[in-house]
């Protein structure tokens, strides 16, 4: 799907080998609640959900590393409330996908900065990260609390 329309895209063949890693940014979650007429929240949940659909087909093609930029430092400006329902759907996610992530031999990296998280946070962070480290069909790495001035400060 996600290669499929990307192939189409730039017109490549078909038998075009897959690539090594595709970086995407997840964009657009609250646009597509909005226009539904609901919560921001449940965009995030949904999108969520596509993200695990894409990491399933990455997975399915060979692909070796997917990353998705997921929460930039920049996100902390928004509404305590949708920062706390982003945090919250990161923890559940962790612990409804892990088993499958395990048994797929999908290994969870966590890339930025871990400054800026809770206590909470950090722990489903670090459990993901432990708990799927053996994987070694697709590494997913998730950037959460990124940005281009702090990595290049870091650096
Ligand atoms: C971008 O859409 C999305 C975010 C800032 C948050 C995404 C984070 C999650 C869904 C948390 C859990 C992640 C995983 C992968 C388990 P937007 O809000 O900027 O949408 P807009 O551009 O329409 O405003």
């Amino acid at each position: 799907m996600l290669f499929d329309l990307f192939r189409k895209k730039k017109k490549l063949s078909p038998e075009r080998p897959v690539p090594t890693h595709i970086a995407i940014v997840m964009d657009g979650n609250g646009r597509w609640a909005k226009k539904r007429g609901l919560p921001r929240q449940a965009g995030h949940k949904v999108g969520a959900e596509a993200f695990r659909t894409i990491a399933n087909y990455a997975k399915s093609i060979g692909l070796k590393y997917l990353t998705v930029y997921a929460f930039s430092t920049e996100n902390w400006k928004r509404p305590e409330e949708e920062v706390n329902a982003i945090m919250e759907l990161f923890c559940k996610s962790v612990i409804n996908e892990s088993p499958e992530l395990q048994k797929q031999g999908v290994r969870v990296q966590v890339m930025g900065d871990r400054a800026g998280f809770s206590e909470k946070v950090l722990s489903y962070i670090e459990r993901i990260e432990s708990e799927t480290a053996a994987g070694e069909r697709l590494t997913l790495i998730l950037a959460f609390n990124y940005s281009s001035r702090s990595e290049l400060m870091a650096a």
